[in-house]
């Protein structure tokens, strides 16, 4: 059968034992995986249990520590339910076991789309492909864009819809905790925002015959506000920490928060996005559920006030955030971050 007219990775990967060509990055920029920390101890683990009492000022620290020196931390006691991690995790496998021609209804190449199925990162721009599928959502306000999601599984929309609510208490209770602890008032960054905005990708990264020639996503930030990342038991993320590519391996119930370039801006470079990527196995199949909260399109995104001095002058011009979602989705991954592009005249 042609292989050349599959639109999906997970189709066109049956029976194949080499990566195609199109996959095949430089021998300059491939994993080097035998080269890469195994350590969890690296992220740091927040115990978000009493958040709102005696454990305050001690947790709002620990976030404000994280964000400045890492960009990425792991949340436990989170106030997401355990079943409802679980539940998430088993329709996104189901999903993408559906038959090609139903997940196929689902498929777009147009990033402008607020619900859709696609693979690699924008196929209308880039020339090297990753080794992944995905199904992206529009998820706030749920109403709004419920309708658009598959209602196959069968419970996809009632069991998605509750865990994005779930998520979205999560990320206010963080984004709370991070304007604190950036000596903001509490509501400062949703403030910021406008009319906020809540995505969620479902990724799935196929068992790769040659993972040591691809990636499931090359090394990037992340163009939202903040991401907080639920995977499955399957490792694949590893994040540059002192120019080294570090492996946060999974622990249950926990999800993994990440500061993106538009938290970068507000801090005035105070909390960093940092890199990260996903690499793939050959044994196993892997799950990845990153929520993405940003901006409205129209907000207008800069430095906080309070953060700009003569000592630390604004190191980012105002600009919508439309604009820099434009860019961002362009370059396809070209390079690694846009953040230089919004610098001061
Ligand atoms: C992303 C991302 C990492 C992963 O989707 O932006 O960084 O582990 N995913 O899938
Ligand atoms: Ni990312």
């Amino acid at each position: 059968m042609a292989t050349a007219t599959k639109l999906l990775l997970t189709d066109l990967m049956s029976g194949v034992n080499h990566v195609p060509s199109n996959y095949v990055r430089h021998i300059s920029d491939r994993p080097n995986l035998s080269d890469v920390q195994i350590s969890d101890a690296s992220i740091p683990l927040i115990d978000l249990k009493d958040l709102h009492g005696h454990n305050h000022s001690n947790i709002i620290k620990q976030i404000g520590l994280a964000c400045q020196t890492d960009g990425f931390f792991q949340v436990k006691n989170h106030g997401v339910p355990e079943e409802m991690i679980k539940d998430m995790l088993s329709i996104a496998r189901e999903f993408f076991k559906l038959p090609e021609s139903e997940r196929l209804k689902m498929y777009s190449d147009d990033p402008s789309k607020t619900t859709r199925l696609s693979t690699s990162f924008n196929v209308r721009t880039e020339k090297l492909s990753n080794w992944r599928d995905f199904l992206r959502l529009h998820c706030y306000p749920l109403e709004d864009y419920v309708q658009e999601w598959p209602n196959n599984p069968p419970s996809f929309r009632e069991q998605v819809g509750e865990y994005c609510t779930s998520v979205r208490g999560l990320v206010l209770r963080l984004l709370g905790a991070i304007s604190e602890s950036l000596g903001l008032e509490k509501n400062y960054i949703v403030e910021a925002l406008g009319k906020q905005g809540q995505h969620m990708a479902l990724n799935y990264y196929p068992p790769c015959p040659e993972p040591e020639l691809t990636y499931g996503l090359p090394g990037h930030t992340d163009c939202n506000l903040i991401t907080i990342l639920l995977q499955d038991d399957v490792p694949g993320l590893q994040v540059l920490r002192n120019g080294k590519w570090v492996a946060v391996n999974p622990i249950p119930n926990t999800f993994i928060v990440n500061i993106g370039d538009m938290m970068q801006v507000i801090s005035n470079d105070k909390y960093k996005s940092v890199l990260h990527r996903a690499v793939v196995n050959c044994n196993s199949e892997r799950i990845s559920i990153p929520t993405f909260y940003c901006p409205s399109p129209d907000a207008v995104i800069g430095p906080a006030k309070d953060l700009i001095s003569h000592d630390q002058p604004a190191m980012y011009r105002n600009f919508t955030y439309a604009e820099y979602f434009e860019k961002f989705w362009n370059r396809g991954l070209a390079t690694e971050c846009c953040l230089d592009l919004f610098k001061p005249n």
